[in-house]
């Protein structure tokens, strides 16, 4: 099935210039990138986008993190999207990503962990609408 899903290249790795490299697996792996905007995270944005995460220990220090640098926002559309962009990605904490994977790749911590990727397709549409209206979202 043809899904879209939010990706986040996070500051660590926007610091390092490698969206290119990043948005390159993207493609290489059929997953378009049907909107994308570099932004710089408020605070608030922050807190609300990780709501989830508020009861974590590490949710003042990741709301710190998000909004240390800009980031880029995308939206990746293809066959699966949101597992597929999942298994590009690797597990969250880099030590423990597959070989090839993004954040093993190019994590340097369970924090500075290079991208975000919706988890499911119901968060995706949440996810997605946070940072895009319909109109951001050009298919081809
Ligand atoms: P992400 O997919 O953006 O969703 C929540 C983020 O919290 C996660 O990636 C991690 O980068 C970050 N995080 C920071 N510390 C931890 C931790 N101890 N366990 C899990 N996630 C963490």
């Amino acid at each position: 099935m043809t899904e879209m899903t939010l990706s986040i290249i996070k500051p660590d790795a926007v610091k390092r210039s490698i969206t290119g490299k990043i948005n390159a697996i993207f493609e290489d792996n059929k997953l378009k990138v049907v909107a994308q905007r570099m932004i710089l995270m408020s605070k608030h944005d922050a807190e609300k986008f990780y709501k989830v995460h508020s009861e974590r220990a590490f949710f003042s220090d990741l709301c710190e993190y998000m909004t240390s640098g800009p980031v880029i926002v995308q939206v990746l559309q293809g066959q699966n999207a949101v597992i597929k962009n999942r298994e590009l990605m690797g597990a969250t904490n880099p030590e423990n990503a597959e070989e090839g994977t993004i954040r093993k790749k190019y994590g340097i911590s369970v924090e500075e962990n290079s991208v975000h990727g919706s988890d499911s397709l119901e968060n995706a549409k949440i996810e997605i609408s946070f940072f895009f209206s319909n109109k951001d979202i050009l298919s081809y």
